[in-house]
């Protein structure tokens, strides 16, 4: 009988390197802790899965519209990456129901005429909401389809007026250790910090997200407000904003300062430049069957036409 051949693919090969050596120190040491302190401390256990949240109204956007089906709401809420509360894909909706966007304010800093504080009730009232398709491909080769729910970053900067100074923007986000388990994990030095350069800020695809599949963000993909910027690897979107700063020079990232020859400041998507340990030319929807053949990764994410002007005369090999 003919034999199927499934790829497999070793967790290794895929997670981050510095994941998966935090992961085994993490478990040696919660070994340790629940012999020391009885099953309270098996990791999991206090956690809450988060719950659903309200529907937010928006109108669909057709100039940002992909005829691609989006992924299912159940693997867009349930196959996550937000360290803060674990690492396993499914850790972020099972543990992130104590986590609190409520009340919630986002500091917009630095080099602007007009700092402030925003409260999130007034970023949800500040430009109409729009729902817009975007693919977000993630740096361990999955890729999803989803519908967005925001509006154009650019709307909350051009309140604050960067100044000529202005060269980069750094989003720092929430880190609370009540509420997330996966902070007592050293993988990151939290909170996580994510930047651009300003004018991809600016570009009218870099979008403030507030909702997901017509209804309010769930914790688990980045309440209250996270950030979209569909042609660079999904780690640049940081979730759960809380501050953001405008810069003169180019900050440290958390992904840079963990291990800079893997993760680049840049991170666009780009098929013809490898991970130091993966290839990047082809990429797995999640969803699909398994036996489904694997995606040809696009240039850009497939948003070249939009973006690479952004990128004219520079060596996208050095500049990963
Ligand atoms: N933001 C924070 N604060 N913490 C994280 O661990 N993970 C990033 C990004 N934003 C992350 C984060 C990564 S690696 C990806 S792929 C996307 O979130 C995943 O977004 P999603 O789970 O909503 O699909």
């Amino acid at each position: 009988m003919a034999r199927i051949q499934i790829p497999r693919i070793a967790p290794s090969e895929i997670t981050p390197e510095p994941v998966w050596q935090a992961r085994r120190v993490w478990l040696r040491q919660m070994g340790m802790g629940a012999v020391a302190l009885g099953a309270a401390s098996v990791p999991g256990m206090p956690w809450a899965a988060a719950a659903e949240k309200p529907a937010l109204p928006a109108t669909p956007n057709p100039q940002y519209w992909l005829s691609e089906k989006p992924t299912s709401e159940k693997d867009v809420t349930g196959y996550n990456n937000f360290y803060e509360f674990g690492t396993g894909k499914t850790d972020p909706r099972d543990r992130s129901g104590r986590f609190q966007t409520r009340p919630w304010t986002v500091t917009v800093e630095g080099e602007v005429a007009k700092p402030r504080t925003f409260d999130i009730d007034d970023l949800l009232k500040l430009a109409p909401m729009e729902e817009r398709i975007y693919r977000l491909r993630c740096v361990e080769a999955w890729s999803m389809v989803i519908p967005w729910i925001g509006y154009s970053l650019s709307a909350l900067l051009d309140q604050v007026q960067p100044t000529s100074k202005a060269k980069f923007i750094e989003f720092t986000t929430a880190a609370q250790p009540d509420t997330m388990p996966g902070l007592r994990s050293r993988i990151i030095d939290w909170p996580y910090v994510e930047a651009l350069r300003l004018d991809e800020a600016m570009h009218p695809l870099t979008m403030l997200v507030f909702g997901v599949y017509g209804k309010m963000l769930p914790n688990q993909n980045g309440a209250p407000l996270r950030v979209a910027i569909p042609w660079k690897y999904g780690f640049k979107s940081g979730k759960s904003i809380v501050r953001i700063r405008l810069l003169e020079t180019m900050p440290e990232t958390s992904w840079v300062k963990i291990a800079p020859n893997e993760y680049g400041f840049y991170a666009n998507v780009n098929p013809d430049v490898d991970h130091p340990r993966w290839s990047q030319a082809t990429e797995r929807r999640i969803g699909a069957s398994f036996l489904a053949p694997r995606v040809e990764t696009m240039m850009f994410n497939g948003y070249a036409e939009q973006v690479a002007s952004l990128y004219q005369g520079m060596d996208l090999n050095r500049y990963y």
